[in-house]
Formats: C-alpha cells, structure tokens, sequence
C-alpha cells in the first residue's frame, strides 16, 4: 500500500516536472516567434528606409541645384529677378511635393490595404520627367518623347513614375560614365494587345553584363560610386508584383531598351 503511494507521488511529481518543461518550452517557442516577427519588421523597415532615400537622392540633387543657380545668380549679377525666384519656388514646391509622396508611397507599399487608382500613363511619365529634367539638361541628353496612344492603367501611380525616374536615372548615369557624344533616351508610349507598352532606349552602348537579366538582381550595380544596386530591383517588384505587369531589357541598336508592359484598366 504504501509502495503504491510512493509511486503515486512519484509520478505525480514527474508529471508536474513535464508541465514545467512544457510551459517553459512555449514561452521559449513563443519569443523564438516574436522574434522573428520583430526581425521582419525590422528587415521591412530597413527596406522601406533604403528604398526612400534611393528615391529621394535626385530629387534632393535637383534642389541643391536650384538653390545653387539662384545663389551662383547672384554673385554674378548682385540681383534675381521675381520670375527667377517664382521659378524656383514653384519648381522646389513640385519636388518637395514628390518627396513626401514618396514616404507615403511606400508606407503604402508595406502595409497590407493599399488604394489603387486608375490613371492616365503621361501623367506620371510627366510627373518623373520634371523631377529628372534639370539633370538631364544639365548633362545635355536630349528625351525625345513619342506618344502613340496613353491609355489607362490601375496602381499606385507615385510608384509607376519612380519606376520610370530609375530606368531614366539609369541611362543618364551610363550617358555621362561612357562619354557619349549627343547622349539621347528615347521614351516611346503605346498600346498593344490591351497592354500600355512604355520603351525606354538610350544610346549609351547597351548593357554589358551576361545574362543580361542579371541587372534586376538585388544589390546588382557596376561602375558607378554611389550604386546601391536597388533601383532595377525595385522597379521589377513594383511593375510585376504590384501591377501585374512586366518590366524586361533588351541591347538595342544603339544602346540599352527597357520595357515596361502594364495591363490596361478594364473599362476603357
Ligand atoms: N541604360 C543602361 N545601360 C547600360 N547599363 C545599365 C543601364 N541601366 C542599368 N544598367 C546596369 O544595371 C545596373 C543595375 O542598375 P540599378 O538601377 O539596379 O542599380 P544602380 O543604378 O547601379 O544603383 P542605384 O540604382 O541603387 O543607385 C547598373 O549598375 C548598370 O550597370
Ligand atoms: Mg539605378
């Protein structure tokens, strides 16, 4: 009788040695996962962070290159004139307006419910080429434009226009690298097969990397001091992930052609 006691206790205390492991376990295991969900937040962070301020270093260039014309003006000639200064106050307003788009732009990118609209593709394309001319201008590139047909298309249009921004900042970077003699980007707008086709061609010399596809590949850059290697990465996520479509490149005649292929919305 009493050896069945005894047992009885035992196991009663193994039992509650069992408990003790498995509630220490589960707090164990339930750290492990706050961990790992802190760390993604973290690494979305972190992505978000980096994707900003790629996105803001032109637009900070074109500022400082406002504010150095006006002072540069100044000195020389000793006065601005009204219209100089209206000039760039309106034109800073245009890309502080972008900057902070940006930062919503990409909040929006990382949280879950993101608000679509339909808009017109020059729309946007205008909107990445005013926030990319001075540089361009600056660097003599001349953008020819040919529009065959805008069409419609559903997204985040701020993301649409930094994809552009990239693929532009892009073939000014290789244009001023390689030297070239009247440095040109063509951006040719069309539609085919219910898809708005956007081709982006300069005349840098193309691509020199084999596969080609490999510039897409994150972190990805060469020849340049301040690559991070992002750009084309993102402008892939957000063109296929984001809107459905397709962004690829091909060695044109001339130089480097991107292509960005996006379904038309629906009801147009
Ligand atoms: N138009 C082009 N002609 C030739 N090579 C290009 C062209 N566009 C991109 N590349 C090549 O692809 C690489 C990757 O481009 P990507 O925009 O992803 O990064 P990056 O420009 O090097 O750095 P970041 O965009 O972060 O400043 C570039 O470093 C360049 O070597
Ligand atoms: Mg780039």
């Amino acid at each position: 009788m009493k050896k069945l006691e005894e047992e009885n206790l035992k196991l009663k205390n193994e039992i509650e040695e069992l408990k003790n492991k498995i509630s220490i376990e589960i707090e164990r295991n339930r750290r492990n996962d706050k961990m790992l969900f802190q760390q993604s937040r973290m690494a979305s962070m972190g992505e978000m962070i980096g994707n900003i301020a790629h996105q803001w270093r032109q637009p900070l260039m074109e500022l400082s290159s406002i504010t150095m014309e006006l002072q540069a003006k100044l000195e020389i000639f000793g006065k601005i004139s009204n219209q100089e200064i209206l000039e760039a106050i309106n034109k800073s307003n245009d890309i502080t307006k972008y900057m902070s788009q940006t930062i919503d732009d990409f909040r929006n990118f990382f949280a879950k419910d993101k608000k679509r609209v339909q808009f017109k593709i020059t729309e946007q394309i205008s909107s990445a080429i005013n926030i990319i001319n001075s540089s361009l201008k600056q660097h003599n590139i001349k953008l020819e434009i040919i529009v065959m047909k805008n069409s419609f298309i559903t997204g985040f249009k701020n993301e649409y226009s930094q994809v552009i921004i990239n693929i532009l900042s892009n073939a000014k970077d290789e244009l001023v690298n390689r030297d070239i003699k009247e440095p040109k980007i063509t951006l040719r707008i069309a539609e085919k097969d219910n898809n708005s086709v956007v081709e982006i061609e300069d005349n840098a010399g193309g691509v020199g990397i084999e596969p080609i596809q490999k510039i897409f590949e994150p972190f990805y850059t060469k020849n340049k001091v301040n690559g991070t290697g992002v750009g084309l990465f993102m402008s892939k996520l957000i063109i296929e992930n984001n809107m459905n479509g397709r962004l690829f490149v091909k060695n044109g005649e001339k130089g480097a052609k991107f292509i960005i292929v996006v379904p038309k919305s629906l009801d147009n």
